[in-house]
């Protein structure tokens, strides 16, 4: 079933932190920053902000761009590995901020990098079960949870939102359908193990700095990362009786410009119809794919009649694919 899409919010801090800055910092080089990933800069956020504060940016240009108030909102879900706090979630935050009314309002947490994509899929389904507008937002506020001394992660991460209102009377765009899946059988080549019931957060453990430690498989991942979201969109593309041809935009996870590369070769789409921000905000979680496809809408960039497919894959394994027509 399609669903109405309303409006597109997304939101970056100011601070910029360049590669130069990081050389200072540890052992690297924008060379090999620039060659490997392709980023040249990321968004970190203010000490005063804080997730909440980067998800209701783009919660209110999203609400905006849709005509709509908050109190209009019918239900509200976040997508993030980097929350408010530990509990209660983001979402609770983010409806008593908005001023929303005392609807449900919950978050998707752990789905990495795909969180946001997840929750559309969540989002339709429930808009379709029975009429309601729903603000989806991806947000990530990765930079604090980082040592800021690991060269091999640090230089990848940065900090942002994005949002989208579904609403079945939407018409900037129709959300036509989504495919998700998950592989746990790797579930400790991507994580972040301390805090939960299996390792606690405890003096001993902060001591290791395990806490601040994203552990990542580089090569692992990227391999998994190119075949998933190659197979997500193949997937997706058969459902709805379309090729690769019949894409206007591929808006992909930006997690590094060689995985985007090698997405778009496999499905054999021309660079110019894969759009890239990762040189401008690194990879920015579960807010890369609302924050590329916002800036997409709000630069023009995406036009009427447009196809758009939106990929992602993260921690998990998982990973989801979405078309829009606009
Ligand atoms: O959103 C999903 C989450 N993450 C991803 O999608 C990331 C997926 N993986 C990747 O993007 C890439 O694997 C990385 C960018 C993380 C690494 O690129 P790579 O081409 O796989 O490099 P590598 O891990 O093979 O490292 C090559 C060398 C190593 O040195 P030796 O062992 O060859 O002497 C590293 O120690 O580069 C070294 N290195 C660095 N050098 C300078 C690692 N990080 C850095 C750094 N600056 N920041």
């Amino acid at each position: 079933m399609s669903i109405g899409i309303a409006g597109f919010g997304g939101y970056v801090p100011e601070r910029v932190l360049t590669n130069a800055e990081l050389e200072e910092m540890f052992d690297t080089s924008d060379e090999w920053i620039v060659q490997r990933t392709g980023i040249r800069e990321r968004r970190i956020a203010a000490e005063e902000e804080s997730t909440l504060d980067l998800a209701a940016h783009a919660s209110l240009q999203a609400l905006q761009h849709a005509g709509i108030g908050a109190d209009d909102l019918d239900e509200i879900i976040v997508a993030t590995d980097t929350p408010e706090v530990y509990t209660p979630d983001t979402a609770a935050f983010l409806q008593h901020r908005l001023g929303a009314r005392t609807v449900p309002a919950y978050d998707l947490g752990g789905s990495g990098c795909s969180g946001f994509v997840q929750a559309l899929d969540v989002a339709r389904a429930r808009a379709t079960v029975e009429p309601k507008r729903i603000l989806v937002v991806g947000v990530e506020l990765i930079s604090r949870l980082l040592s800021w001394d690991d060269r091999a992660v640090d230089v990848l991460f940065g900090d942002g939102a994005g949002a989208v209102v579904v609403d079945p009377e939407g018409s900037r765009a129709t959300l036509i359908d989504v495919v998700a899946g998950t592989d746990g059988s790797q579930t400790d080549i991507l994580t972040l193990g301390v805090g939960g019931t299996r390792r606690p957060f405890t003096l001993e453990v902060a001591q290791t700095g395990d806490h601040q430690r994203l552990v990542m498989e580089g090569h692992e991942v990227f391999k998994s990362a190119v075949r998933r979201m190659s197979a997500a969109v193949d997937e997706l593309l058969g459902r709805i009786g379309c090729t690769i041809d019949d894409v206007a935009w591929l808006i992909p996870h930006q997690a590094n410009a060689r995985i985007i590369a090698a997405v778009g070769n496999r499905l054999k789409i021309p660079e110019e119809r894969v759009y890239v921000n990762v040189d401008r905000y690194g990879n920015t979680g579960s807010a890369s794919v609302p924050l590329a496809l916002s800036e997409a809408v709000h630069g023009g960039e995406v036009t009427e009649g447009d196809l758009v497919v939106l990929v992602a894959f993260g921690a998990g394994f998982h990973w989801s694919a979405a078309a829009l027509r606009f």
